[in-house]
């Protein structure tokens, strides 16, 4: 049975799946989606999952719930609320090879989604879970993409969208998505954190809160893993580089390979590589130095503000991925960002510069002799090239 379970092994404190709880009764820490063992043989679910996409099922149309064995899906075809998200290609690297330093890079493109970054993946889930509990008003603290997401979802499911953001820190494109779909838009002085943490303050019993420390919003993000090991026919990449903020989306993606491994759909994994900019990197300090518990950065600074966060409160489950593939963790500088970016940009495929950290770290190992030139990489961008177009007016006036 699918049901809610304390992250913390030791805790691992049960709940319901639908009892809204956030946080582990017991011990405070971050709930998780317990998915039960599907009852398909590995090999035919992965010939349904393919079937599907010649379908026009509402729910198969979707990349995210073209995966429900995976997911906890007690809505019905009917009960989901989706934009036909997901279904994102696999873009095969041209010249960012050669900047990468890798002959075999491709990216992910999850930018291309219906709001324009990866959040959709997470947001239909857990939106179509708000709706079925019977949620008025949903609310999110944001850098800007899950503000959007949640905003578009939010009036696609007839409920109230509330978003908390950094007063003048989130880029104007997607403070207009979210005015565009009708969110309410409530701007605070202070970054991320203190966004987020004047949202959970606020305590209010009717809003149904949509930060990725909701466990089906992880549950959404996780089918990217599932959707790319498709796109590549089942060949396993060697490393699955991801950006790192909030450090959801690593979570999410450490959860789909355990998964996928325990049910027999995959037998290894890629070696998950989370970056972080530099000026926002608890985690990638907790792991150069060692430590076993995170410091929070008490200013976060970064030019890809989507990443500017210095409290990210997956971290343990984020952790869970990197150590289950033997992956690590590093941070970039803007400018090393900055130039990624740029070559991104010139071949042919663009995204926010948050995204770009991807292929930065990706040089940096390399010329590190931490990647082998001969390796399969997969990196991960999150968000679209017109995401911030402020930044790229300010650094690419003078294009030649
Ligand atoms: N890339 C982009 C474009 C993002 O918007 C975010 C997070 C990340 C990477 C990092 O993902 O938090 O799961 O580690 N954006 C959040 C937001 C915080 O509010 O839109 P993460």
């Amino acid at each position: 049975m699918f049901h809610l379970r304390c992250s913390v092994p030791d805790c691992a404190t049960t709940l319901d799946l639908h009892d809204r709880a956030l946080a582990c009764p017991k011990c405070g820490d971050l709930l998780e989606v317990v998915v039960p063992r599907p009852q398909h043989d590995p090999a035919d679910l992965k010939r349904l999952w393919l079937n599907r996409r010649t379908s026009y099922e509402t729910r198969d149309t979707s990349g995210v719930w073209r995966f429900r064995e995976l997911l906890p899906d007690v809505y019905g075809p009917t009960g989901v609320v989706t934009l036909s998200e997901g279904n994102t290609p696999l873009v095969p690297a041209q010249n960012t090879r050669f900047f990468g330093g890798v002959l075999d890079l491709s990216f992910k493109h999850l930018g291309w989604n219906p709001t324009g970054s990866f959040k959709d993946l997470g947001m239909t889930a857990g939106i179509t879970e708000a709706k079925f509990v019977g949620a008025k008003a949903v609310a999110c603290a944001s850098t800007g993409n899950t503000a959007a997401s949640l905003a578009a979802y939010a009036a696609r499911a007839g409920v109230i969208g509330r978003v908390y953001l950094p007063a003048g820190q989130a880029s104007a494109n997607k403070l207009a998505q979210a005015l565009d779909y009708g969110a309410e838009t409530i701007q605070i002085e202070g970054n991320f954190d203190d966004a987020l943490n004047t949202l959970l303050d606020s305590k209010d019993p009717n809003l149904y809160f949509l930060n990725s420390i909701n466990p089906f919003r992880i549950e959404g993000q996780k089918t990217a893993m599932v959707e790319m090991l498709e796109q590549l026919n089942w060949q396993i990449p060697d490393y699955l580089v991801v950006p790192g903020g909030n450090l959801g989306n690593s979570s999410a993606f450490g959860k789909a390979f355990m998964e996928m491994k325990s049910f027999g759909l995959i037998d290894r994994t890629p070696r998950i590589v989370i970056v972080q900019a530099a000026g926002a990197n608890p985690l990638a300090h907790m792991w150069e130095t060692g430590a076993t518990e995170l410091t929070a950065v008490a200013q976060p600074e970064t030019v890809a503000t989507a990443i500017r966060i210095g409290n990210p409160r997956s971290w343990k489950k984020s952790l869970q991925g990197v150590h289950f593939t033997n992956g690590f963790v590093l941070d970039v500088t803007d400018e090393e960002i900055g130039e990624a970016k740029n070559c991104i940009g010139r071949d042919g495929i663009g995204c926010e510069p948050a995204s770009a950290t991807t292929l930065a770290g990706i040089r940096k190992l390399t010329r590190a002799g931490k990647i082998e030139r001969d390796a399969k990489v997969v990196a991960i961008l999150t968000g679209h090239v017109l995401k911030d177009t402020d930044y790229i007016i300010k650094h690419r006036s003078n294009n030649k």
